[in-house]
């Protein structure tokens, strides 16, 4: 049996789950000779920072599961969480305004800013609250309150936690896997390695649940820009198991590959590895990396290749999931 056929097989019962198609599909896989020269590596980029809708990024393939659901349940309005320059609250606030839902977000962290994402989830509609201090628990917190507040009211509430990171919403990343095989396989350039940026671990659970549906080889290596590696391990695995129970697939421990050495002095500050990076792809790729995620993701795929962990010639693709409004925040 061929991969594809066993992949079908598993996805079976997934590929009857409800699902928009707001995301463009399937973005770009592209090559980048001036990086891959510069590194000596074969490096490719998978655009998830081009699938359009709400200025795009990797969670809308998890919103078009995310929200159909929703939309399934007869919910009248959604809630997310995140910080305040949120790009999942961004394309949260997107999605309820062609659906016709309204849209709360609980945003924590610093004082907000008219700017990047936020000014960006403000124009698509949503109403703001803010949570002071930086503990994700306390963000989720207070979502829960504002749920209890809104139910009373009589409103139908869809409530998404940080990063739309549930089984359903990392199920968006297992098809982004496949997507990113199929177009590697029809260019002859299947990657040996992938990486990526991870923070609430949702996109990493689908890509490893995406990894065993395929049979794919390589390394998938996860790039810490919040949580340290072992709870970022741990939590990616966990949504990959509940992930794997809805694409009949079981997964291997040993799989999980989180790197923690880019994130520097916290999630949001920029380092100076990070810096270099998003310079590196602005000047010899055209490619707009924003500091908080993908320069650091970046920055570890280009520690890797200097250090020869990844070895010489290697075929890397580097997902990109977005984030660029960041650079005007
Ligand atoms: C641009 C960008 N890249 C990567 C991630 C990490 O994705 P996940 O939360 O699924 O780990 C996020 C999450 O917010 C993001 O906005």
């Amino acid at each position: 049996m061929s991969w594809q056929d066993e992949m079908q097989h598993r996805m079976e019962s997934a590929n009857s789950i409800p699902r928009l198609s707001l995301s463009l599909l399937p973005s770009f896989y592209q090559n980048l000779k001036p990086i891959s020269d510069e590194l000596d590596i074969d490096l490719w980029c998978k655009r998830d920072d081009m699938t359009a809708f709400g200025f795009g990024g990797n969670k809308t393939r998890k919103l078009d599961f995310l929200v159909a659901e929703a939309l399934q349940q007869k919910a009248t309005h959604i809630i997310a969480v995140g910080a305040v320059q949120s790009n999942f609250c961004r394309m949260a606030a997107a999605y309820a305004s062609v659906t016709g839902l309204k849209c709360t977000l609980v945003l924590g962290g610093a004082q907000p800013k008219h700017t990047g994402n936020h000014l960006l989830s403000e124009l698509f509609g949503a109403e703001c609250h803010y949570v002071a201090g930086e503990d994700w628990q306390d963000w989720e917190e207070a979502a829960a309150k504002l749920e209890m507040q809104l139910l009373a009211r009589g409103e139908i509430i869809y409530r998404m936690p940080i990063g739309g990171s549930t089984p359903l919403g990392a199920l968006g990343y297992v098809y982004g896997f496949v997507e990113m095989l199929m177009q590697a396989e029809e260019t002859n350039a299947v990657p040996e390695y992938m990486y990526f940026a991870t923070s609430s671990g949702g996109t990493h659970a689908g890509l490893l649940v995406g990894q065993e549906v395929t049979g794919w080889e390589g390394t998938l290596q996860g790039i810490a820009v919040a949580k340290d590696m072992l709870a970022l391990g741990k939590e990616a695995l966990g949504l990959a198991t509940m992930t794997g129970v809805l694409c009949k697939t079981i997964l291997k421990e040993g799989a999980v590959h989180v790197d923690d050495s880019q994130i520097g002095e916290g999630y949001g500050l920029p380092t100076n590895a990070a810096l270099e990076a998003q310079e590196l792809f602005a000047r010899k790729g055209g490619i707009v990396l924003d500091t908080v995620y993908t320069a650091k993701a970046a920055a570890g795929l280009i520690a890797d290749a200097r250090s020869g962990k990844i070895p010489k010639g290697s075929r890397v693709v580097f997902l990109h999931t977005g984030g660029s409004p960041e650079v005007w925040a």
